[in-house]
């Protein structure tokens, strides 16, 4: 008998047809609107999970999941499980990491070209049939080319961007825990001081406890009024009340923002300001990528039920 897959929200149909080939694969190809109950429910039926980043798997869910044995993340942020509770139960998580590095960072690097220079309020602009002349205060930007970056988390995807901003000669600083013997770029210790010192301030480290509101009012004020916030890690790194007002208050120029705390929710009073760009969490969403990320996880998943070694275990179950 085949091991049996939950694969928890809609995906490409030939990834379910080659999952098919190694499970008994129940799909959700209509998004399921998972409530906390249902989900349990669901994922206690079977032996593994393809989960989106975003199914919580934690004690209360593993209590009733007595088969699971594996979960595998179609992303590389893993913040939806809990792995000491998950390794409690012998339940392995992986992620997918490497697969959408690049992607995500031209995505980041995207967002913060289009908060310094405008683009979607110009386009808005347009669009309310505003533009009848030329004139000189028209959507003035910022310069993003020379300008000084700080990035929050110099991993994989911050290493990337990285490698985009010094294409555009920017002066490239980063806030880690620890400084990292591999890149050259200046670190600096103290997030404030980092704030402080730069244009443009990058997030894209990990989310969950860890960095919960990372980017709070004082490195906000830090970073100040002509200072652009970009979020592309997670919506729980920045303190989103915090930064609503500081938008309102125009006490940073303004922010690019892809992730949110209460996803898909996304404010009104966010939605109402000008000096935002806001995108729905799709910061790796090319075709190319998402079927990359899919055949990594699919891989996890064979790999496990035929007793091999999976490829990206999350850091805590290497062994
Ligand atoms: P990674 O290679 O593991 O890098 C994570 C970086 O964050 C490391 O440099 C780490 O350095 C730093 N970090 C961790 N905790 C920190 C803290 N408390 N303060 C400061 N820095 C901290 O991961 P990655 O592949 O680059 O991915 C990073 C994250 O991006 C993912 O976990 C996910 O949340 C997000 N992401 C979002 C999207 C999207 O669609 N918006 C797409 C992909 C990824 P230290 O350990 O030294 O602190
Ligand atoms: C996903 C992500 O789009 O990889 C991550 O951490 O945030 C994104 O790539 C999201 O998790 C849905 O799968």
């Amino acid at each position: 008998m085949k091991p049996s897959i939950i694969v928890s929200r809609p995906i490409y149909p030939e990834v379910i047809e080659r999952l098919r080939t190694h499970f008994d694969v129940t799909a959700h190809q209509t998004d399921p609107e998972w409530t906390p109950q249902t989900w349990t429910q669901a994922l206690s039926q079977h032996d593994g999970a393809l989960t989106m980043g975003i199914e919580p798997v934690n004690d209360t869910v593993l209590a009733a999941c007595k088969r699971l044995r594996i979960c595998a993340n179609l992303s590389v942020g893993y913040n939806n499980f809990d792995v000491p509770a998950m390794t409690r139960q012998g339940v392995l998580a992986t992620n997918a990491p490497d697969v959408l590095t690049e992607t995500t960072a031209d995505f980041g690097f995207a967002l913060l070209m289009a908060a310094a220079r405008r683009v979607t309020e110009a386009e808005r602009y347009i669009r309310a049939g505003q533009w009848q002349k030329w004139t000189l205060d028209m959507l003035p930007g910022m310069a993003v080319h020379g300008s000084t970056l700080g990035i929050i988390g110099m991993g994989r995807i911050g290493q990337a961007i990285a490698k985009r901003a010094a294409a555009f000669d920017m002066d490239i600083s980063y806030h880690t825990r620890s400084q990292r013997a591999d890149v050259a770029y200046k670190y600096v210790a103290n997030l404030v001081d980092l704030a402080s010192q730069v244009d443009y301030l990058v997030a894209i480290t990990p989310g969950g406890a860890g960095t919960k509101n990372l980017i709070n009012a004082e490195v906000l004020k830090a970073l100040g009024p002509q200072g652009f916030l970009v979020n592309v890690a997670r919506g729980s790194v920045v303190d989103q009340t915090a930064l609503i007002e500081a938008l309102q208050k125009k006490t940073i120029a303004g922010a690019g923002l892809d992730v949110f705390v209460d996803e898909p929710n996304v404010p009104a009073e966010l939605r109402k300001l000008d000096n935002v760009v806001l995108t729905p969490h799709i910061a790796s969403g090319t075709v190319e990528t998402r079927k990359a990320m899919s055949a990594l996880a699919l891989a996890n998943l064979a790999a496990h039920f035929a007793g091999e070694p999976v490829k990206t275990p999350v850091p805590e179950c290497r062994t």
